[in-house]
């Protein structure tokens, strides 16, 4: 496995502004991805271009230039902000005689490192040696097409081949243990569908502040930490609302440029959003980017097939003034400080469960069928027992109010009521 930072390295940065306006967010990105894989950022450099170029990635000038940086500052390590070849990685490490890593090599290497579960390891074990196996297979046709003859070609090929088979074995050991969770998984949930659960999950943008949401929503106390990808593997609690109880999880935040094959090889975890009644989208209120940061989330929810509710939440209104906290289009809460936490219970449960209606009904003693079945469905409000008939005052879904029609006297709507 690669690991970029056996101790604390000193990196140096590199990325290409290919006009798209991207490239100085993502280097920032970058710099909190080494920071949180334990690194340090010595500098950066970012390069103008039309297209990558295809051997080195950038201009040889510009390679020569850090190059000289980094034989002056004694620099362990180069990261690249975009995806490289392994043939690219090869010649940019050969020329600045330094080892040279991508980005999604380090969020691999951070993955590696936050993975709690066996299930969370197997995932990134396999993520590993895709990654890997691929590169690998770019690397046997870039030395055939060096064709460099005896002693190069054929001896390098061949160790080539045999660790692609090696790997080839290792990733079919790790995919059927992941069926195995996969079955569990499924179990899992169909005992939930069994007892009627509803299921929510927390998604959004790394270090959004789902974790904190889930542990303040349900008092309990998941893994926080201010820093990207905290957690990996997804956590459920049990969410009270009302009288309703909602299974809520916690997944693995997103981040732009995220690998197609890590998407992929987390799409079991995953499963659990795409089975959602309702995914919470949580925002950085306070972060400069949290447009694109809504965008990029929505595009992988799509790629993932998510096509159910989707509850806007932004989280940290707590750092940002209140007249832009109202110009969002959204819930605006504080996961810290749990303000507005009573709406953001109200939508969920509306959006799970509908309006609710609190009726007064008059229900004659020889109608004891449709009092009883009143108790189980709703929450009582009040009785009261004269000769012939009760009357009870009831806080019931709009959706069940509607057979007791006839007993009606007054109803009054509302949709939740906070029991805290
Ligand atoms: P990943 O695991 O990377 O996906 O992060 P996450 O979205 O689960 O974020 P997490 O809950 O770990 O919070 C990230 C940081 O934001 C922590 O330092 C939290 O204390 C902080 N944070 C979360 N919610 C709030 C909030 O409402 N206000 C403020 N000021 N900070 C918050």
């Amino acid at each position: 496995m690669e690991k970029p930072f056996q101790k604390i390295e000193k990196a140096y940065l590199v990325g290409i502004d290919l006009g798209d306006n991207d490239c100085q967010i993502s280097m920032e990105e970058l710099k909190d991805l080494v920071k949180t894989a334990g690194g340090e950022v010595f500098d950066y450099a970012i390069q103008k271009r039309n297209s990558i170029d295809p051997k080195i990635c950038i201009g040889y000038g510009k390679l020569m230039e850090i190059k000289q940086i980094i034989e002056e500052n004694e620099i362990d390590l180069v990261i690249f902000d975009v995806e490289l070849t392994a043939s690219q990685t090869n010649n940019i490490s050969d020329l600045l005689n330094c080892p040279v890593i991508d980005r999604t090599i380090l969020i691999l290497d951070i993955f590696a490192l936050r993975a709690k579960s066996s299930e969370g390891k197997l995932q990134v074990e396999l993520a590993q040696l895709k990654h890997r196996y691929n590169n690998l297979k770019g690397l046997g046709k870039s030395l055939s097409r060096l064709g460099g003859g005896i002693g190069t070609r054929g001896p390098g090929e061949t160790k080539l081949e045999t660790d692609r088979r090696h790997i080839r074995r290792r990733m079919d050991k790790l995919q059927q243990d992941l069926e195995e969770y996969g079955k569990h998984r499924t179990e899992l949930r169909k005992n939930r569908s069994n007892k009627n659960y509803k299921t929510v999950s927390l998604v959004g943008y790394t270090n959004a502040g789902k974790s904190t949401l889930l542990n303040s929503l349900t008092n309990s106390n998941a893994y926080v930490k201010d820093q990207l990808f905290a957690t990996l593997d997804t956590t459920s609690r049990l969410l009270k609302i009302d009288n309703k109880e909602v299974i809520l999880t916690d997944t693995v935040g997103f981040i732009r440029k995220l690998p197609h094959f890590l998407i992929n090889a987390f799409k079991s975890t995953l499963e659990e959003v795409v089975l959602s009644d309702l995914v919470l989208l949580v925002i950085d209120s306070s972060d400069k980017d949290f447009e694109n940061h809504e965008k990029i989330t929505r595009e992988i929810l799509d790629e993932l097939g998510y096509n159910n509710k989707i509850l806007k939440v932004y989280n940290k209104c707590d750092l940002i003034s209140k007249e832009d906290c109202s110009m969002l289009d959204g819930i605006t809460i504080s996961a810290l400080s749990e303000e507005n936490f009573f709406e953001l219970k109200k939508a969920i449960y509306k959006a799970l469960f509908g309006e609710k209606v609190n009726l007064k009904l008059k229900i004659p003693y020889q109608d004891a069928k449709a009092i009883s079945s009143l108790r189980k469905k709703g929450v009582i409000v009040s009785e009261k027992f004269e000769d012939t008939y009760e009357i009870l005052e009831i806080y019931i879904d709009l959706a069940d109010s509607l057979q007791y029609n006839k007993y009606i006297i007054s109803e009054h709507l509302f949709a939740y009521k906070d029991d805290n």
